[in-house]
């Protein structure tokens, strides 16, 4: 695999991150939403960079399967999200592919009555969208390609990476194709 991002560079982009949404919200308190599996680390490293008074929960979504590095269906398991009615929700995610996820996520979270709901991710892919909102936040903007590390996954594999890196034909599962 050939590395994309370096441990210093997430760093800045992940601090750009947290004074962008200290900006918006101004002092107002925040709960943030990680969504499981792939948010873990940026929202470890997020959460201390925020300067505002915050609550943390976390959802869950899935939508990969063994070796595919292109999603199935979607499921979400909202038992561990924390009470959020009237409260201003910032959902974090790792990356923004298609979309789908986290205009999902979005969508199921209304119904718990919060204030607002917006939403930051570390990466978002380009070229891929497929639905008409896009994250309010973004770190960084990459190529299409399937990249990995810093919570970031292949088949639950190196998710604790400290850089991001993008797998190559050799990386994948045999057999897969893509
Ligand atoms: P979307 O629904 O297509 O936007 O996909 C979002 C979800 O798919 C993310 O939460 C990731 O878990 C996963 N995903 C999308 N692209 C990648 C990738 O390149 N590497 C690892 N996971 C990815
Ligand atoms: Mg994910």
């Amino acid at each position: 695999m050939k590395q994309l991002l370096s441990e210093e560079q997430i760093r800045r982009g992940v601090q750009r991150l947290a004074s962008e949404i200290g900006g918006y919200y101004a002092g107002r308190p925040l709960t943030i939403i990680g969504v499981l599996t792939g948010s873990m680390v940026l929202v470890a490293d997020l959460i201390r960079r925020i300067d505002l008074p915050l609550r943390v929960g976390v959802i869950q979504a899935r939508s990969y399967r063994g070796g595919a590095t292109r999603p199935g269906p979607l499921q979400i398991d909202d038992s561990m999200l924390p009470d959020i009615q009237g409260r201003d929700v910032l959902l974090v995610d790792d990356i923004f592919d298609t979309g789908q996820t986290l205009s999902a996520l979005l969508q199921q979270m209304q119904a718990f009555g919060p204030r607002s709901v917006r939403s930051a991710v570390l990466l978002r892919k380009l070229g891929r969208q497929q639905v008409a909102a896009r994250p309010d936040h973004v770190a960084f903007e990459i190529p299409d390609g399937f990249v990995v590390g810093y919570g970031l996954d292949y088949q639950d594999a190196y998710r604790h990476l400290p850089y991001v890196a993008v797998l190559e034909p050799t990386d994948l599962a045999p057999g897969h194709s893509e």
